[in-house]
């Protein structure tokens, strides 16, 4: 596991859309897409990139993580048309190759069907290469709520009252938040190349602080990361703060930049050397 401390929220995103843009030099790529605040300065980032340097997504393939359950593709507020807006749109990904679990039709069986007919797409694709997760205040992944199991693959799950809560500010008013939602599981997220989760602020912290340093446990689902052998968790600051270890997780930062490991303000040095050559996983 990797504990990545950056300066600021901005540089969050350029962090993990520097470990995207190494990826698809490399070939044909799947991305796994997240939803909310935390990746945003990802794709701004990836984004500008496209538009000033020309990094393509035409040989990528995407899957969103998880759709609240009774919305139409098309709604604003679903995930799908979310990701469209703060990313896809803006890039070359062809519409075609952004995939999320159908989840508009709330009957149980067209559901539970969805959900095995996502987890074979996914495969079929030959897996997610590079997954971006957010996490929530009581350490959730996608929408994998605690006590979600460790193996889990993509289902139905009821969202919590924090959750919805959470969420209620894209609605009009909390009752009108979904309850439940089509998301993949935590077994699926520990089976891609590589998780990276961005969290910022001090609303994250003590969930941060359970995942990286706290017990393997359902009552965090971001705390499966600690089983997944590469799994990387860029933060900013705040998000950092509540970090038992954060004078050992700067010290080997730092050995990494006097090694030359660090990508950020060091072209010469790409993430993937920093990820395969570091001190420290
Ligand atoms: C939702 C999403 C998660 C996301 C979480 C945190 O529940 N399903 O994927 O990580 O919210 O959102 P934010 O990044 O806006 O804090």
């Amino acid at each position: 596991m990797r504990v990545v401390l950056c300066g600021s929220t901005e540089e969050t995103g350029q962090y993990a859309a520097q470990i995207i843009a190494d990826r698809i030099v490399e070939g044909p790529c799947t991305l796994g897409l997240a939803t909310g605040s935390s990746p945003l300065p990802v794709y701004r980032e990836l984004i500008r990139r496209h538009r000033q340097s020309g990094l393509s997504f035409a040989q990528c393939v995407a899957f969103t993580l998880d759709e609240y359950v009774g919305l139409d593709p098309q709604d604003s507020r679903s995930y799908r048309a979310t990701i469209r807006s703060d990313f896809v749109d803006h890039v070359d990904l062809a519409p075609e190759a952004l995939h999320s679990p159908r989840a508009q039709d709330g009957d149980a069986t067209a559901l539970s069907t969805a959900a095995a007919q996502y987890e074979r797409c996914i495969a079929d694709a030959g897996g997610i290469d590079v997954q971006l997760l957010g996490i929530g205040g009581n350490g959730h992944i996608g929408f994998n709520e605690p006590s979600s199991s460790l193996a889990s693959r993509t289902r139905i799950k009821a969202l919590t009252r924090e959750t919805r809560d959470a969420n209620a500010r894209f609605f009009e008013d909390d009752e009108t938040v979904p309850s439940l939602c089509l998301t993949q599981g935590l077994g699926t997220i520990l089976d891609s190349a590589h998780a990276v989760l961005l969290a910022q602020g001090e609303s994250k912290a003590a969930a941060v602080r359970a995942s990286v340093e706290g017990p393997v446990s359902a009552a965090c689902p971001a705390s499966a990361l600690q089983l997944h052998p590469r799994a990387t968790f860029i933060l900013d600051p705040a998000a950092a703060s509540a970090l038992e270890n954060l004078d050992y997780y700067q010290h080997v930062q730092a050995l990494n930049d006097e090694l030359g490991l660090r990508p950020l303000g060091r072209p010469l040095h790409s993430v993937r050397s920093l990820c395969e050559s570091s001190v420290s996983d």
